[in-house]
């Protein structure tokens, strides 16, 4: 159902690589609440994946960009202010990848130049990405900029390895850089922190399967959807969230805040 949120706002979506990623989704539910999109996606996922398809969908350009290098963020950025002829009111960063996960390196015994490789990919792009914004002063006043991660980052799961250590490494940058958004631009950074979803990311934690299951059983509302997750974050892109910044919001169906449900002591038993 549209409400038209975002009608007349203009923003850039990183991260859609096939319609299960939770950036697809929030391109469509954007769209459908009246707000332009730039989608972007590093140039050799543009190869494999079908963002073509989707960029239609929502009548949106494709503008590569490999998240990792401030020359392409650089152009990004301008080719997306002339496009829309003038500043950016949203950007999702939906981003995320880690070496030693996909090549199955245990957290005691990891590759450190490929640590290294996701913390860059999966944290300071989102560093990179505000530098740039904030240069070339990019967003519009009263703007808003999300960024998605996973609880890892505050509590330890089993084989999500090295990528905790980028999720929390990435709510701090949205804190640290948040303060100046907020300060000079008038402008919020949250995360938001979302349940485990079968996306092409989430498949490559080891043991995805019960991560979703024990997240489902514990979840007073059950686990979020990434449909769910991409209308909440319309709303943090909506006018109707605008003093809410620095923050690290989940959207996990209540995960958070349970220490253990009835379902999960039923199942030991
Ligand atoms: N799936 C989950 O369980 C889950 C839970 C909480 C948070 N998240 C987070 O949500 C975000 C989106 O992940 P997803 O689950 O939709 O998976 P996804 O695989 O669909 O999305 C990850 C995206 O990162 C892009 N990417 C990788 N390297 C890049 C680079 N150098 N430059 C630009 N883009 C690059 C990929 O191309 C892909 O589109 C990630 O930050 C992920 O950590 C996922």
């Amino acid at each position: 159902m549209s409400h038209n949120l975002l009608k007349g706002k203009k923003g850039i979506i990183f991260g859609a690589l096939d319609s299960q990623s939770i950036a697809w989704k929030t391109a469509e539910s954007v769209h459908a609440q009246g707000g332009e999109i730039v989608l972007t996606n590093a140039p050799v996922a543009l190869r494999m994946g079908t963002i073509n398809e989707l960029g239609e969908k929502v009548n949106a350009p494709v503008i590569p960009a490999d998240a990792t290098s401030l020359s392409d963020l650089e152009q990004l950025v301008d080719q997306t202010m002339e496009h829309f002829g003038g500043k950016i009111d949203f950007v999702l960063h939906s981003i995320g990848m880690s070496v030693n996960v996909r090549k199955g390196k245990h957290y005691t015994a990891l590759n450190h130049d490929w640590m290294q490789k996701g913390w860059d990919v999966s944290a300071v792009s989102f560093h990179k990405l505000m530098q740039t914004l904030y240069a070339k002063d990019a967003m519009n006043e009263w703007g808003s900029i999300v960024a998605l991660t996973y609880i890892a980052a505050q509590r330890t799961f089993p084989n999500y390895n090295d990528m905790a250590d980028n999720k929390a490494y990435l709510e701090s940058i949205a804190r640290s850089f948040g303060y100046y958004m907020g300060k000079d631009k008038s402008v919020r950074v949250n995360t938001i922190s979302q349940s485990p979803t079968l996306t092409t990311a989430g498949q490559g934690v080891k043991g995805l399967d019960g991560f979703l299951t024990y997240a489902e059983k514990t979840s007073p509302l059950g686990n979020a959807t990434a449909s769910e997750c991409a209308d909440y974050t319309v709303t943090m892109f909506s006018d109707f969230t605008r003093k809410v910044t620095m923050q690290n919001l989940f959207h996990d169906g209540g995960f958070s805040n349970t220490g253990v449900s009835q379902e999960v002591i039923d199942a030991l038993q």
